[in-house]
């Protein structure tokens, strides 16, 4: 597994991260057995950053986690914890929290839930409209400055608000979607990243599954599954973005890649500071993934997946019109 750096101030962290958000239900039911060893195999790989959020089934993904690291050398791997997303019981979404003392709150709670003593990259999901984001990034620089956390992370802000927080303490890197059918970083927040030296994670790499080679129109999302209210993944458009899946498909496989190795060495091949996350959450989907990371794509290979699925080709937003105006960038 090869590495890249997060940022001029981040850790070192393989070339590909595993995002465990799929194993807390955020897609329906997932196996809790078949999750551990998901995140079991992703180390053996050679996998060493992992995602979480404190609201991954609230707590019930770090919890997780926790029970799938325990005994490991805590120096082999790299925790990215989100938190400030409020949620109620059921699926009910609170809004933001990310006041001062909010963030020592849910830092701590995240401590005892993964039984660590520090987070390595501490971010807010989503900027809080209420607090300014120099109140709490200094939050988590103070977290830093006691041990607690040791990098600075942002999530789904413009270009401006990582200015801001950069002034504060400097960003390792911003979490933000980022795909062959979402591309609107490339007009000022990456210019930005790269200005300032912060790195990215990038998500839903695989549109959430939509670009993977693995939905088809006739999906069904179980119970539970936030991809029912997906715009993208919505009749009328979802036959659409299957159709540039296809012409993806057919480049793909010309190469004796599969369709999510294509999507996922697409995102790797736009720069060296860039950390593809995949959303694996059972060993088979993973052991597909894994191999993108080795993949070298040549001018040409971009070319011929960028002419099957051209920038801006997807219809729907990435989000529910009710979550678009808290992300980062449109779509
Ligand atoms: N900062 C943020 O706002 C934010 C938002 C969302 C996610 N994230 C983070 O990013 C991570 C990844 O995001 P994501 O899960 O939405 O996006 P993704 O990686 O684009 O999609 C993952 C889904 O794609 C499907 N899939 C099909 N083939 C796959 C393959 N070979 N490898 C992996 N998945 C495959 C899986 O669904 P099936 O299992 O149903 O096949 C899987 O759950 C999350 O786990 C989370 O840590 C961050």
């Amino acid at each position: 597994m090869q590495i890249r750096t997060l940022g001029s101030t981040g850790p070192a962290v393989s070339a590909l991260g595993l995002g465990a958000m799929g194993m807390s239900g955020a897609y329906g039911a997932a196996d809790r057995a078949e999750s551990i060893a998901t995140v079991h195999a992703a180390l053996e790989a050679g996998v060493t950053l992992i995602d979480t959020g404190d609201f991954y089934g609230m707590g019930h993904n770090e919890s997780l986690l926790a029970e799938a690291l325990r005994g490991r050398d805590r120096d082999s791997y790299r925790l990215s914890v989100k938190f400030g997303m409020l949620r109620g019981p059921g699926p009910v979404f609170g809004g933001h929290d990310c006041r001062p003392e909010a963030v020592r709150n849910f830092l701590a709670y995240s401590l005892t839930r993964l039984g660590t003593d520090h987070i390595d990259v501490y971010r807010p999901a989503r900027l809080d409209p209420a607090v300014p984001v120099e109140e709490t990034v200094g939050a988590i620089k103070e977290m830093i400055d006691a041990g607690y956390v040791r990098h600075l992370g942002l999530s789904e802000v413009d270009a401006a608000t990582i200015r801001r927080a950069h002034a504060v303490h400097p960003v390792a890197d911003l979490q933000i979607e980022y795909s062959l059918i979402s591309r609107a970083v490339e007009a000022d927040v990456l210019p930005t990243l790269r200005e300032l030296g912060i790195g990215m994670t990038a998500y839903g790499v695989l549109g959430r599954g939509l670009i993977s080679g693995h939905w088809s129109a006739g999906h069904t999302a179980g119970p539970g599954d936030g991809r029912a209210t997906g715009p993208r993944f919505a009749g009328g458009n979802v036959e659409h973005n299957l159709a540039l899946v296809e012409a993806l498909r057919r480049v793909a496989e010309a190469k004796g890649r599969t369709v999510a190795q294509s999507a996922i060495a697409w995102v790797a091949a736009q720069g060296e500071d860039i950390v593809p996350l995949v959303g694996a959450r059972t060993r088979e989907r993973l052991a597909e993934a894994l191999p993108a990371a080795e993949l070298s794509l040549t001018a040409d290979d971009l070319a011929e997946i960028e002419k099957a699925v051209p920038p801006g080709a997807a219809r729907g937003d990435r989000y529910p019109a009710a979550f678009m105006s808290g992300l980062g960038v449109g779509n």
